[in-house]
């Protein structure tokens, strides 16, 4: 099939790169120059684990390409998909203006029938203002469907290729057959199609998204309860997780969820409830919680340094939001450093993949080092706000010889509390004893 994709972020790139893997010819549309010529030469502009071998063997075998054109990219797709940010707004609620600008130039552009794929994150009710957008400019037949992304990012292209659900929202007949055809050869393990109407799929992927939010958020307020009373969450966690109505995944506490989906999209879900008349309690709850896990520690650590932070020097492992992405957005690690510069302290930096982003950000606020133990050089304590791998199973002896107070703040429990005091270190994980 002859498909187009309008968006080369994330969304975009993972979806026309494993559309092509299947033997489509994908043309994926971006306004940006810059970044077209740099994937026409084969540069991934974003990092993702194995996008890069898809990426190179499709470029080479011609099934993908890109271009700035969008009325290329509309005469070349029998099925285009909008794959434009959604970014939040002011007041919480999704910014449609990309998507709604870019139908309004396809109804200008169109000269035969297409299937247009909202394939963003968008509320509900979009599919229905991109047809009325759409219909405005030209008398073409075409279908609008929503295609909701399940990507996690680090996992994206195995969560592309092998999807444990495929949902469409669609009220045409012709549209789901054409979408049905492209989709089959992702599951054929039998996993589901799920073929509904454009306003349940668009809050499907809300209602799953701010669901696993409050899981998290759930077990973070019961991690801090474990502390109150004196249980351990990793008990309770293994105890709850085994019931497979509730299931092991996502019972993880830590210190708050990030990234660039769970917080716009439970703060744009809460909107759309205020728009519609309907108060997510619930929701609201989630993102004031989360927003204080967040900075959970930060009160531990002054508390252990008895208020004076000033001049104190604190080791920073792991930047991104969570591990196997250099994505900072909404990461616990910049309101954790941003209120540990405020009270003086100086900051020694780590992440595997996240620093450029950082050092984008934080400019030279922060000391940034080339690994992981150089960081805990003459430290007061580390603090540990992403799980990548690499920190799970430290040499615990080279920390102490670096380290000027053999002190572990850790906001994603990745040792063993017994191993760790052994090691001679204290130890301030979530929801376990001190
Ligand atoms: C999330 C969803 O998992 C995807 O299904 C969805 O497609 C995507 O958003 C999206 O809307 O595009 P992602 O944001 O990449 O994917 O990351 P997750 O792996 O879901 O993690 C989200 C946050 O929750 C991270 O900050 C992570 O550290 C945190 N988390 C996750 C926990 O604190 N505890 C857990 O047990 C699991």
């Amino acid at each position: 099939m002859k498909i187009s994709v309008i968006g080369t972020g994330y969304v975009g790139l993972v979806t026309g790169t494993c559309l092509a893997e299947t033997g489509n010819e994908v043309l994926c549309i971006d306004i940006n120059e810059e970044k077209v010529k740099q994937m026409q030469e084969g540069i991934v502009p974003i990092y993702e684990p194995h996008l890069d071998v898809l990426f190179e063997r499709n470029i080479k075998a011609g099934r993908l390409t890109f271009s700035t054109s969008l009325e290329e990219g509309v005469n070349h797709g029998d099925i285009i998909f909008l794959a434009l940010p959604t970014p939040e707004d002011e007041d919480g609620s999704a910014d449609l203006s990309y998507v709604l600008g870019a139908a309004k130039d396809i109804g200008q552009l169109i000269k035969d029938y297409k299937v247009i794929v909202d394939k963003s994150t968008v509320p509900v009710g979009t599919a229905n203002k991109v047809t009325e957008v759409i219909s405005k400019e030209t008398n073409v037949d075409f279908d609008v469907v929503s295609n909701p992304e399940f990507l996690r990012e680090g996992f994206a292209v195995d969560d592309f290729l092998k999807p444990e659900r495929i949902v469409i929202g669609s009220s045409s007949d012709k549209a789901t057959n054409l979408m049905e055809k492209l989709y089959k050869p992702f599951v054929r393990s039998g996993n589901p199609i799920i073929v509904m109407d454009e306003k349940s799929a668009e809050l499907t992927k809300y209602a799953a998204n701010s669901f696993l939010a409050a899981k998290i958020t759930f077990m973070n307020e019961i991690a801090n309860f474990c502390e109150k009373v004196g249980a351990d969450v990793d008990m309770v966690r293994r105890g709850m997780g085994t019931d497979s109505r509730i299931g092991k995944r996502f019972l993880f506490p830590g210190i708050g969820y990030g990234g660039s989906c769970f917080p716009k999209d439970v703060k744009a879900l809460h909107k759309s409830g205020k728009d519609n008349n309907y108060n997510f309690q619930i929701l609201d709850s989630v993102i004031q919680i989360n927003n204080k896990q967040k900075t959970i520690l930060l009160p531990r650590i002054e508390s252990y340094f008895e208020g004076d932070l000033k001049g104190k020097t604190f080791a920073i492992w792991g930047l991104a939001f969570k591990p196997e992405t250099d994505d900072i957005r909404e990461a616990p690690s910049i309101y954790i450093m941003e209120q540990l510069l405020e009270k003086g302290a100086k900051l020694q930096v780590f992440d595997p993949e996240a620093m450029p982003n950082i050092k984008k950000r934080f400019g030279d606020t922060l000391q940034y080092v080339d690994n992981m133990y150089a960081a805990t050089k003459q430290v007061d304590a580390l603090i540990i706000c992403t799980e990548w791998s690499i920190f799970r199973t430290p040499d615990f002896d080279k920390l102490k010889a670096n380290m000027n107070t053999p002190v572990i703040f850790d906001g994603r429990n990745l040792y063993d509390l017994e191993d760790v005091k052994n090691q001679g270190f204290y130890y301030s994980s979530i929801g376990r004893k001190t």
